[in-house]
This record gives structure tokens, C-alpha cells and sequence, in this order.
């Protein structure tokens, strides 16, 4: 989103950490005094051109006599857009307890008590103060704004729910800052959320926005199923929900498949534990145990001591540089094992040298919050996404001693938007398949039965490829697309079969099959 202000950033870092290090002791304690005041302010979080704040014990009641003031801006030239998700002052008066918003050249309430307040203020500056004040009072939950620039007319709240739409399909903005928003969600990326969750935290949740950064969701509402299944997904818990009548899902750029691996070539570690069981045979929790669709037992460090200097890991060699969207961990997976990894940092290797994955606010290493259990799979989502051969997930925090069973998510580096890497594509040809690619963005993420069908077609359809171009002759090649059209003519009717009895849309297969199978076939 911000590659510029990224790598503007990581150049000054590296041009003169001392340097810069003293500008921001310098430069700290100003920005506070100058942009927020008092003790009454609670959450805030900014990015760039949107985010949250609060006042603080925000849904509890603010304390007595305090003040919050804090000025927000978007980028020079554009307005910004206020929006009040909550507002619960204790005053008729507007006295002593208030909210109000000055900006250069307007002044926007006070508001306070029951009168009725714009939801939303379209300001035609790019700056603007926020100012609330509390006297003495007994309660109020005081207030939660959000805001975005003029670029983001779509901007929702943290507290928007889905039943807040009729639509079946609709698109809005997630200001930064609504993963610890209070409010539940429930349900998981592959069954939808029940109506009831809160939007932006869902899509949190999802993996389809970072807290830190917000951004666009893309959302489909369904016919509710019995019961949605909790689970705790990039630091998020969901719960476990009852029947609804509607659920909803989001649309993803379509870089969300497993990667497969190979154990034994493919996963290594920095050591490994063997053990003689009872009847003296040796138990060996090797890195080619590690894969998370396999049964059995993890692989687990040779070392079960929690302070030791060594940092233990696993690591994995994708054969080629491939794009990772995220990753899935689970611990031991045996009841009579406790072990878990608690969190971890991702480290990949980019040409020669390891790197860490860092934030993209802050540029600190990235700490993913990990299993809480020995058996139940938790999922975290990088973005932006990892592109790399190698990666290694380097356990921080583990119960007992590190174990781990893993899962990659991700595509090929042609597939899904924004590839950054220039090789494979020019190797299409372009403008055709990009546009391809492109539609397929806006589908929502295949069930596990489509996956099976692509994975058919990009197996059958580069075999016959391959044969056809052997023997080279046009007669052939137009029997093979005769064959072609059948395979996709099964396909559809498949489709149309599990689309009609998950009661999802599904991608059209023609279209995310051809780009695969040519990269298959260039293997
Ligand atoms: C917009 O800004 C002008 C000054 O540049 C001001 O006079 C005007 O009242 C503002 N209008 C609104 C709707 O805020
Ligand atoms: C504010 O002060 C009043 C009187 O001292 C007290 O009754 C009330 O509980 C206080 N409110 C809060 C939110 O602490
Ligand atoms: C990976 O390497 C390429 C080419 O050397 C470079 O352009 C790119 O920025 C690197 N990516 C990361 C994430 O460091």
C-alpha cells in the first residue's frame, strides 16, 4: 500500500540509525504535545489516510474530569471524512462534557447527550482537532470516531455488522484500527461469518486486512447455515455461533491456496527429537512430519529448554520463489503431548541473505500469534504477501517444547494482483492474461472441491498440451481443444453442482485454469 514510505523509511534507517534515532527522541515528546492532549483520549490508531480512536475505557464509561485533544489529518489536498460510530456524553448542556471537531475554517458541534449528531461530516479540509472534555458524571460510554479521506467515501465504522446491509454484494473501507474494537464475531473464512459480526474485524480476522493498515473489503451475503465454528485466526478469536438467517464471506484476490510439499526434500529443521519409548524403540518427531494435513505426530526441537540462546526452526524450500499469503500452524496434535508454539517470526530468504518479515508501520519484526493448544490449526495472513523460495518460522514463545505441524498458503508469482516480479510474467502473454487474472480477484475463495478440480485440469490439460505440441500438427492441436472444451464442459456442470449445493458463487474454472496450466506446462 505504502511501498514508498516503506522503503523511504528502511533507506533512512540504514543511512544513519544514530542519526535518526535522535530525531525521534527529539521529535517525540513534541508531536505528543502538539497533537494529543490529556489524560481522556483511549485508543488511537492512525495510518496514512484513516483510522480510530476513542475516548478512553471506551465501551466503559470515561473518567470524570478529563480531556482529549488530538488533531487527525489526511494527505494535503484531500477532505476528510468523520464518522461517529458511537457517541454516549453525560450532559444536556454540552457544558463541561462535550465532543467537538475544529478545523481551519469550521467548528462541528459540541455534541453531547441525546441530540441527534450528523453520522457523518464531510470536511472540506484535511485536517481537523478533536477535542472532548468530561466534568463530573455518573456514566457514558463517551465516544468512538472514525475517519478516512475523501478517497474513501465507502468508509465504515469498527461497529458496522453485516445485518447493517441488505445487499447481496457490496464493497467498503475499514478504517485502520478495529481489531481490538470490543464487539464478537463468529465463524471462519471458509463457512462465512454469522450476520451478527462486526464487519472490519471479521475481515481482520479473514486475513483480507491488517489492523494496522485497514483497507477495502469486498463482501457477499448467503442463506445462514446451523452453526458457525470459532476460531482464533491472525490474533483475532472468533466464537462459535447458532443458526442465522444469513451469513457472509469476502472476496479474496485468489492467492489462498495450500502449497504442497514434499517432507522429506522440502522440510528441514534446526534439530529434531528422538526419543526409546517403553519397548526400547527409538520415536523420532522429524521435519518431515510437519506438514498439517498429515497424521501423526509434529515435528519437535531436540531441545525442550525455554531459555536457551539458539533460536530453533523449521524451514521450508518451496522449490521456486512463489508468492505466500499465510500460513497455517498447529502444535503436536497428540493429547499425551502438551507442546505448542505460543508465537513466532517469519523469516524468508530473498536471493542470498535471510530476512525477517517486518511490519509495514512500524519496520519492527513481525511477532505472529501462534497455536493456544496442542490440536486446533490457527492461521495468520501476511500482508503483504512473502515472495520467496525459502522461508523459516522461528518459534518465540512454545509450551512445553516447540512443536509444529505447518501449511502454506499462497500461488504461483504470475497469479493473483500485484505480483512484483517481473520474470514470469513477461513470459505470458500479458495484456490477455492479466486481465484474466483480474476478474478472478473479485471471486470469493474456492471451496476445497473446486481446488480439486483446478489442480485436475492444470494436471490433464499440460500432459495433453505436451503431446500435441510434439507431434505439432494443427489438425491435432484443434482435436486437443475439442478435448479441451470438454474437460471444461464436465468442469462447469461440476461447478454448478457444488455451487448450488454450497449456495456460493464460484470462480469461473476456464478462466483460472488457463494461466495455471501454462505455468505448469513451463516447469
Ligand atoms: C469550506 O471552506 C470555506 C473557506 O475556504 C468556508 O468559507 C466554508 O464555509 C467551508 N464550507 C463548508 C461546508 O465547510
Ligand atoms: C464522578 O464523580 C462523582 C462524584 O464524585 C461520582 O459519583 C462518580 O461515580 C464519578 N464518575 C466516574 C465515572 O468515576
Ligand atoms: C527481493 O529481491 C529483489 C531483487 O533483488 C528486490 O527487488 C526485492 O525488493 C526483494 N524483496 C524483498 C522483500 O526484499
Amino acid at each position: 500500500m505504502v511501498p514508498g514510505a516503506r522503503g523511504g523509511g528502511a533507506r533512512a534507517a540504514a543511512a544513519g540509525p544514530g542519526l535518526l534515532a535522535l530525531l525521534l527522541a527529539v521529535a517525540a515528546p513534541l508531536r505528543l504535545q502538539a497533537e494529543e492532549l490529556g489524560d481522556g483520549c483511549g485508543y488511537i490508531v492512525t495510518y496514512e489516510d484513516s483510522g480510530t480512536m476513542t475516548s478512553k475505557n471506551y465501551p466503559g464509561t470515561y473518567p470524570n474530569h478529563t480531556v482529549c485533544e488530538k488533531t487527525i489529518r489526511v494527505p494535503k489536498g484531500k477532505r476528510l471524512i468523520l464518522k461517529l460510530g458511537d457517541l454516549d456524553i453525560e450532559s444536556q448542556t454540552c457544558a463541561s462534557d462535550y465532543l467537538l471537531f475544529t478545523s481551519s475554517s469550521d467548528q462541528y458541534g459540541p455534541y453531547c447527550g441525546s441530540m441527534t449528531v450528523p453520522k457523518e461530516l464531510l470536511l472540506n479540509t484535511s485536517e481537523v482537532t478533536v477535542r472532548f472534555e468530561s466534568g463530573s458524571h455518573i456514566s457514558g460510554r463517551g465516544f468512538l470516531l472514525t475517519y478516512a479521506s475523501s478517497d474513501h467515501p465507502d468508509l465504515i465504522t469498527c461497529l458496522e455488522r453485516a445485518n447493517h446491509y441488505l445487499k447481496k454484494e457490496y464493497s467498503k473501507f475499514c478504517p485502520a484500527g478495529c481489531k481490538d474494537i470490543a464487539g464478537d464475531i463468529s465463524g471462519n473464512t471458509m463457512d462465512g461469518y454469522r450476520d451478527t459480526s462486526l464487519l472490519c474485524k471479521a475481515a481482520i480476522h479473514a486475513g483480507i486486512i491488517a489492523d494496522e493498515l485497514g483497507g477495502q473489503i469486498s463482501v457477499l451475503q448467503r442463506k445462514g447455515i446451523s452453526r458457525y465454528e470459532g476460531v482464533l485466526a491472525n490474533g483475532v478469536l472468533s466464537r462459535d455461533g447458532s443458526l442465522s438467517d444469513k451469513r457472509f464471506l469476502f472476496t479474496s484476490n485468489g492467492c489462498s491456496r495450500s502449497l504442497s510439499l514434499e517432507p522429506d526434500r522440502q522440510i528441514t529443521a534446526s534439530s529434531s527429537w528422538q526419543w526409546e519409548n517403553e519397548i526400547g524403540e527409538q520415536v523420532h518427531w522429524s521435519p518431515g512430519q510437519a506438514r498439517l494435513q498429515d497424521q501423526g505426530p509434529s515435528w519437535a526441537s531436540g531441545d525442550s529448554n525455554n531459555n536457551h540462546k539458539q533460536r530453533e526452526w523449521l524451514e521450508i524450500d518451496l522449490g521456486e520463489k512463489k508468492k505466500i499469503t499465510g500460513i497455517r500452524t498447529a502444535g503436536s496434535t497428540q493429547s499425551n503431548f502438551n507442546f505448542y508454539v505460543e508465537s513466532f517470526v517469519m523469516n524468508f530468504k530473498n536471493n542470498s541473505k535471510w530476512q525477517t518479515y517486518k511490519g509495514i508501520v512500524n519496520n519492527e519484526e513481525k511477532v505472529f500469534q501462534g497455536n493456544s493448544n496442542f490440536r486446533d490449526p490457527v492461521q495468520n495472513n501476511f500482508i503483504p504477501p512473502i515472495v520467496a523460495r525459502y522461508v523459516r518460522i522461528v518459534p518465540q514463545k512454545w509450551h512445553q517444547r516447540i512443536a509444529l505441524k505447518v501449511e502454506l498458503i499462497g500461488c504461483q508469482i504470475t497469479q493473483g494482483n500485484d505480483s512484483g516480479n517481473d520474470w514470469h510474467k513477461t513470459s505470458l502473454n500479458t495484456g490477455v492474461s492479466n486481465e484474466r487474472e483480474d476478474e478472478t480477484i473479485k471471486k470469493p475463495i474456492p471451496s476445497e472441491e473446486i481446488a480439486a478440480g483446478i489442480n485436475f485440469i492444470a494436471v490433464a490439460i499440460p500432459s495433453v498440451l505436451l503431446i500435441a505440441l510434439l507431434l505439432a500438427g494443427m489438425g491435432i492441436v484443434a482435436a486437443f481443444r475439442k478435448r479441451k472444451e470438454i474437460h471444461m464442459d464436465q468442469l462447469r456442470l461440476r461447478k454448478q453442482a457444488v455451487g448450488s449445493r454450497l449456495n456460493i458463487p464460484l470462480p469461473d474454472i476456464s478462466q483460472l485454469s488457463l494461466p495455471s496450466a501454462m505455468t505448469m506446462r513451463r516447469r
